[in-house]
């Protein structure tokens, strides 16, 4: 009778301590497989690691960044050591796991982890991180003695996407480089790994262009910091700012540390006005006009004059600087929101169109995508692939092929399907609800942005990529992407407000198994961020966190 009494008593606290475990988890994204045991790994005083050698020491590096956060965070000194048997965590290489994919195995004597790439290592500790403390996820000291333990479990995870972007436009408002760092550390949080550099637009040109030096010294200023809409007038401020090619470097060293590939975008033949007013002489449809940076919102009809031989060759001057600084797979030409009034006008546009034997004149867009995409071709290091929003669709794509990438985002399923049957490869990015610069709720204290408060945690959880799309058409989807848009936002304090915690959602999205997403877990698990959002100083939704 005593026995049994013990024995329940014991059941109850193995599998109290389990759900208690199970609570503490809160990994983000979900793991596509975890098992969570009833038993811990203590840290002592010291950790000793031993890692695989690997390529330039890869493996090493990515374990360096780990292993000061985790330091600075707990106090526990790391060493190396040879042997796997006398090691408190161990890293080995796994060529049978795809590049992004890792097992992370906690026992209650050793951490094991395994991985194929370096980016594999990356995320398992990204995951370790989460698992032992938010402190060491920021990389700040726990004042006071504490003991250092984790639960123990089996991981085994690979992204369901390869692409799970979030672009920034900073043609809008500038941020500026400490800023963009902040935000690829956010990515990597949440191990996003496409960062869309929305770079140029009607009210503003924000990265240095050898061959053309007007295009930052006139095209990234402008006379009003606010952009006017509606009762919203001008305020007559100087405002701008651009990226200067060493900036640039510095920012794509970065990302490449956290795995992070930056897809430049240069919005053209559309959303150019800002190119338009430095070079007016080429690149304007109507060059006896006056062109200047814009000073709105919304689709200027000021576009580059696609049928002038120095517009094109101006197009394949940007490409080259793109191209060498740049050193990843895609280049972004837009391709959204182009009018064509302009073309309609000019005569040299009438006669191209004509030549081509045709009367769309957004054909004439194609033409221009078709020539860049040739002399893409012709480059030594030809291989980055381009990348347009789905509006480029509604030309005669046929003259393009189909080894493009379409971003879909006006009537995104409906385009992204098109895209899949016509063999392009296409991104998630649906305004509703992945626009994140949208308010995420109607309260008082939302910042001043588009949207009614409805594009939620909740609503931009409950997107789900890929639905009811046949099974035939599903290796033609990369992954999904969050935009951010910023007519309206002009403080870094307001993006980061926008972007959190509903980039996490947009990141399990891009992760985490369908079947394996819930908005309850999820909600669960993201309140434990708030304590890395406030130690890293990011601002974010605090509803979301009650
Ligand atoms: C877009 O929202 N214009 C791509």
């Amino acid at each position: 009778m005593k026995n049994k009494y013990l024995l329940s008593l014991l059941w109850v606290i193995v599998s109290g301590f389990g759900i208690l475990m199970a609570q503490e988890i809160a990994i983000i994204p979900q793991p596509a497989h975890l098992i969570v045991k009833n038993e811990s790994f203590k840290f002592g005083k010291q950790l000793k690691v031993c890692i695989a050698s690997y390529r330039g020491d890869s493996v090493t590096l990515v374990f360096d960044s780990f292993k000061d956060d985790f330091q600075k965070a707990t106090g526990i000194k790391v060493t190396s050591v040879r042997s796997e048997a006398k090691a408190g965590i161990v890293l080995s290489v796994n060529q049978t796991l795809a590049p992004e994919a890792y097992k992370l195995d906690v026992s209650p004597k050793q951490i094991r982890i395994e991985a194929a790439r370096p980016a594999g290592f990356y995320y398992a500790l990204q995951t370790l991180k989460q698992l032992i403390s938010r402190h060491v996820m920021a990389g700040v000291a726990v004042g006071g003695r504490q003991e250092w333990s984790i639960p123990t479990v089996e991981i085994e995870d690979v992204p369901r996407f390869e692409w799970r972007g979030f672009m920034l436009d900073e043609g809008r408002h500038f941020f500026g480089k400490d800023e963009v760092k902040r935000v690829i550390d956010i990515m990597s949080t949440y191990k996003m790994n496409r960062f869309h550099w929305h770079l140029t637009e009607d009210q503003g040109w924000r990265i240095e262009i050898k061959k053309y030096p007007k295009l930052t010294e006139v095209g990234a200023w402008r006379n009003s910091k606010v952009l006017a809409y509606g009762d919203v007038k001008t305020d007559g401020q100087r405002y701008g700012g651009f990226y200067t090619q060493n900036d640039i470097k510095e920012i794509v060293a970065y990302a490449k540390t956290k795995f992070v590939e930056i897809i430049p975008e240069i919005d053209i033949p559309g959303h150019s006005q800002a190119a338009v007013a430095a070079y007016p002489e080429f690149l304007a449809c109507d060059p006896e006009n006056m062109h200047e940076v814009w000073l709105r919102q919304g689709i200027s009809t000021d576009v580059i004059n696609v049928a002038n031989p120095q517009a094109m060759q101006f197009a394949r001057d940007v490409i080259d600087e793109l191209i060498d600084l740049f050193p990843f797979r895609y280049i972004h030409l837009g391709g959204d929101e182009c009018p064509t009034n302009k073309w309609q006008k000019n005569e040299e546009c009438q006669s191209l169109l004509k030549e081509m034997g045709s009367t769309n004149f957004r054909d004439l867009q194609i033409y221009f995508y078709k020539q860049l995409k040739d002399y893409m071709a012709t480059k030594p290091a030809n291989q980055q692939r381009l990348v347009f929003w789905n509006e480029v669709l509604h030309g005669n794509t046929a003259l393009l092929g189909n080894d493009i990438t379409i971003m879909a985002w006006i009537g995104a399923d409906a385009a992204a399907q098109n895209a899949a049957k016509q063999g392009m490869s296409t991104i998630l990015s649906p305004q509703i609800p992945y626009y994140i610069n949208r308010r995420q709720s109607d309260l008082p204290t939302e910042p001043m942005s588009q949207g009614h408060g409805t594009e939620t945690v909740e609503a931009v959880y409950n997107y789900q990529p890929m639905k009811g799309v046949e099974a035939d058409l599903q290796p033609y989807y990369s992954g999904v992407q969050a935009n951010f848009w910023t007519e309206w936002v002009v403080d870094s304090s307001v993006l980061e407000y926008l972007m959190l915690p509903r980039l996490a959602a947009v990141a399990e999205a891009g992760w985490t198994p369908q079947e394996k997403r819930d908005y309850v877990s999820f909600k669960e698990r993201i309140r434990k961020d708030a304590v890395l959002y406030d130690l890293k100083g990011w601002n974010y939704g605090k509803h979301i966190m009650k």
